[in-house]
């Protein structure tokens, strides 16, 4: 048995982050991780840090690396109609976004967590949280071919959609709202240099594509796809035929192409449980919430979670005050869902749906040329997208 202040199930950027802030606070944690660290290190995952994001990384300590490795973006573009019309993030918001791979930002913090001493058990298995309604909760799991047990004042579950925190609250203190989109992403790591220096979001007849980046050496493209689709359907010709077409525009522009390493499906939903907390059990990230990735919003949603409910545990352990443990399930949710708004906004708008009609493609072009022709519109979609 072993004692800790807060057990965080789940060594993803909510759980690392929230030991991370605890510590810097003064207050203990465990985390616990089903994966290893070499698997948790190369997950790859989005890339796109808000401003906020970027801002608390840096602040706590962690922001070293992104700020000399990550790339500061001002704005991005949509691609329809065969043209680009770009959306100056920065001229109408004052903020930026950094591009920064999330297993980037996961290395920061476990390195940061390891070096201080701080507890990341890895590879534990059969995962089961009990006595969530008493003031000591605990979590029991097996590890190194023996049972084990942490009890805590209070536990965190940060471990993603399929995580077994969320199941741990009983259903009848759960409402859980799901969309589920009938495409997928098709997802590409690419040795090649930048084709673009902004993101582009294309809209399409044959479906939506996104041009990503990492670094200059490699970069990353997605295209819409049949969520039931496979990989090996999928030869790098047959690859990159899709991603020209679909990116085709009368401007001078070329996509350079390169050896493809890394390939898989992103299924795409939206999800919420309300609330994120039961009894001393508080939900972070992908455990209570999920969105498409057509706003990049998921890591920064999981971000402000964490920023929420660290302070809200480190005002309990100065104040021995519950009230703002008692806000964080609407204090975070306000965010969560005006990002899942956001996010189903920019899905639906970019997207081809199997059903659409020709009326709902032009509703489509409607939206697309308002957004790139009004000024109030642009910001809209800016003061989202930069959070
Ligand atoms: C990515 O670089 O992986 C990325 C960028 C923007 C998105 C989603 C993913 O909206």
């Amino acid at each position: 048995m072993m004692r800790t202040q807060v057990a965080i199930v789940g060594a993803g950027p909510a759980g690392l982050l929230l030991s991370h802030l605890l510590h810097l606070g003064g207050v203990d944690s465990i985390v616990i991780e089903t994966r290893s660290r070499q698997e948790i290190e190369a997950t790859i995952r989005a890339g796109v840090l808000e401003q906020g994001t970027v801002d608390l990384l840096d602040s706590s300590g962690v922001g070293e690396r992104m700020k000399r490795e990550g790339f500061v973006h001002e704005g991005i573009v949509l691609r329809f109609g065969g043209a680009s019309h770009r959306i100056a993030l920065t001229e109408l918001t004052g903020r930026s976004i950094m591009v920064y791979a999330q297993h980037e930002v996961i290395k920061d913090l476990v390195k940061a967590r390891l070096e201080a001493g701080g507890r990341i058990l890895f590879e534990v298995k059969d995962t089961a949280l009990f006595d969530l309604d008493s003031p000591s909760p605990k979590i029991r799991f097996y590890r190194e071919g023996k049972v084990q047990e942490i009890e805590a004042d209070f536990v965190a579950g940060c471990d993603g959609f399929h995580g077994v925190s969320r199941p741990s609250i009983p259903s009848r203190h759960r409402h859980e709202f799901t969309r589920t989109y009938p495409f997928g992403w098709f997802g590409i790591l690419v040795e090649a240099p930048p084709s673009t220096a902004e993101l582009i979001y294309a809209h399409h007849e044959r479906g939506f594509a996104l041009v990503s980046t990492r670094s200059p050496e490699i970069q990353r493209l997605y295209f819409q796809c049949d969520p039931e689709d496979e990989v090996k359907n999928w030869p790098d010709a047959r690859i990159w035929e899709e991603l020209h077409a679909r990116l085709a525009t009368r401007e001078a522009w070329k996509l350079a192409e390169g050896r493809i390493f890394q390939r898989g499906i992103i299924a795409m939903r939206s999800f919420v449980v309300e609330p994120m907390r039961y009894g001393r059990l508080f939900l972070a990230g992908d455990a209570a919430h999920i969105v498409p990735p057509t706003g990049a919003k998921g890591l920064n949603l999981a971000v402000n979670d964490v920023r929420v409910l660290s302070q809200a545990l480190l005002d309990f352990y100065k104040g021995k005050s519950e009230d703002a443990l008692k806000t964080y399930s609407t204090n975070a949710l306000k965010r969560v869902w005006r990002a899942e708004h956001f996010s189903w906004w920019m899905t639906s708008m970019l997207h081809r749906f199997h059903d659409d009609t020709p009326f709902q493609h032009r509703l489509q072009l409607a939206e697309l040329d308002y957004v790139v022709t009004s000024k109030a519109k642009a910001i809209t979609l800016a003061e989202n997208y930069v959070g």
